[in-house]
């Protein structure tokens, strides 16, 4: 939509409350809860990495969340519109551009990981993987992922997915999709938690998930500490600004932030304890990598009774929460091509998924094919993950702190959080604010300038 001014504004908007909520849980729960967070913590050091997520997801991921938030509703535009609208003739617009560029990136390796999640929905129908014997499940998972064409094609189910999903419309295809979805996985983590919490020699688990050594703390790990809080909440990359856009005024925004910011901890943990119980039982490496998911969780299945039910279940609630992360993730590209172009939003999706597709297949043949094509020693896969979690997200979300508080300023922040005044909540407001003024900025830097070697302290 082109408004009177002749900036690029979104019209669309989510249709209740509870669609709200949910549909940002939407895009923040998803294989970050289920698949990065625990393999993360296990390959970082187990509790120590938690409590620096944690305090990366309060500190600087709560605020950047709220700052989106606002300022994509003011905004009412894309990544890049919603600058342009906020702070005309200015360079801001960049942030988006950038943020484009991320979501291409996440979704070349989030696809796969998704089509690794689809393919295991059908291999849990046999009785294959259910093996408490690592050796076994992790033979499985090396024999999918080694094979090229098994790993593009179910990439390309997983955009072909995406894609019709997203030409339904933001009301109806998002909210839709995800409100009903959430409870139901986390109902099923807690299940799979008690089972996993109830093996042999389990106690291990929970000590290596929450009886920190910080010993394990360096600068690297507390980089991707940060880039896993940025990745969590989908911030940093204009994709809830685009969510933002499509929020209603009377909308509670730090509220609605801060009920996300829970849940999606909850999810994490809940991920966390189904998982790290079952790797000490079973003997499995907590430093597994990647894979940790995919070998693990099986074996906590086959102890278990009707665990082939449950498998199925699991993977299937796993790959929707996917596409939940993955629809917003689209979204962010959509949103942009529709406001910008005369493309509409059918052809934009379908240029979208397609070029995610092109530069996807490197990550998808990372196992395989690519496996020793390396770039600063990374595979694809690797590379496109590190690059958006570590430093394009992280950057991005430095540059919203700085500018909803140093240039946007607290007069438009409280007026344009209190709803006009008409939430009365100004010493909650002004926390925010001064966290998001003077504490996330500085913190950003000093992850990013030592996580990455640039300065040492
Ligand atoms: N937050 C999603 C997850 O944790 O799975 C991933 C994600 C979605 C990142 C959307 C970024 C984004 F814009």
């Amino acid at each position: 939509e082109v408004s009177k001014k002749g900036n690029h504004r979104n019209s669309e908007r989510f249709s209740t409350g509870i669609g709200v909520l949910m549909a940002t849980l939407g895009s923040a729960v998803g294989l970050g809860n289920i698949w990065k967070f625990p393999y993360l913590t296990g390959s970082n050091g187990g509790a120590a990495f938690l409590i620096v997520y944690i305090i990366c997801t309060i500190l600087v991921g709560f605020p950047i969340l709220v700052a989106e938030h606002m300022l994509g509703r003011k905004g009412r535009g894309d990544a890049v519109s919603t600058f342009e609208n906020v702070a005309p003739k200015s360079a801001w617009w960049v942030i988006g551009a950038s943020g484009i560029l991320a979501a291409f990136l996440i979704m070349a390796f989030y696809t796969e990981v998704a089509g690794w999640v689809f393919a295991y929905v059908f291999k849990s129908f046999g009785s294959g993987l259910l093996s408490t014997d690592p050796e076994v499940t992790s033979s499985i998972f090396a024999s999918l992922v080694s094979n090229p064409v098994q790993s593009l094609i179910w990439q390309w189910i997983v955009l072909a997915v995406v894609g019709a999903i997203i030409m339904l419309g933001v009301a109806k295809g998002i909210e839709g999709t995800t409100k009903r979805l959430l409870p139901i996985l986390a109902l099923l983590l807690i299940i799979i938690g008690i089972r996993s919490i109830t093996l042999p020699g389990a106690g291990q688990g929970l000590s290596f998930l929450f009886k920190p050594d910080f010993s394990k703390i360096t600068a690297p790990v507390i980089l991707t500490a940060m880039g896993l809080a940025f990745f969590k909440l989908s911030i940093g990359m204009g994709c809830m600004l685009t969510y933002g856009s499509y929020y209603s005024e009377d909308q509670n925004i730090p509220k609605n932030a801060a009920r996300v910011v829970a849940a999606d901890l909850t999810v994490s943990i809940l991920a966390g304890i189904a998982i790290f119980p079952a790797v000490f039982s079973f003997g499995f490496e907590p430093a597994a990598g990647t894979q940790l998911l995919f070998i693990t969780i099986p074996s906590v299945f086959a102890s278990m009774p009707l665990g082939g039910v449950f498998m199925v279940a699991f993977f299937l609630l796993t790959a929707f929460a996917a596409i939940g992360a993955m629809i917003s993730l689209v979204e962010v590209v959509v949103a942009f091509l529709v406001n910008r172009t005369k493309l509409g939003r059918k052809k934009s999706t379908l240029i979208t998924v397609v070029s995610m597709a092109v530069v996807g297949s490197l990550a998808a043949l990372s196992n395989s094919t690519m496996a020793n094509v390396t770039v600063f020693g990374k595979t694809f896969f690797d590379l496109y993950d590190y690059v958006s979690s570590n430093i394009l997200l992280p950057v991005g979300g430095l540059m919203i702190a700085i500018f909803a508080t140093w240039v946007w300023g607290w007069p438009r922040f409280k007026e344009a959080l209190s709803n006009n005044g008409a939430l009365a909540n100004e010493g909650v407001l002004k926390a925010v604010y001064n966290i998001l003024k003077f504490v996330s900025p500085v913190l950003v830097a000093i992850i990013l300038l030592t996580g990455l070697n640039i300065v040492h302290i």
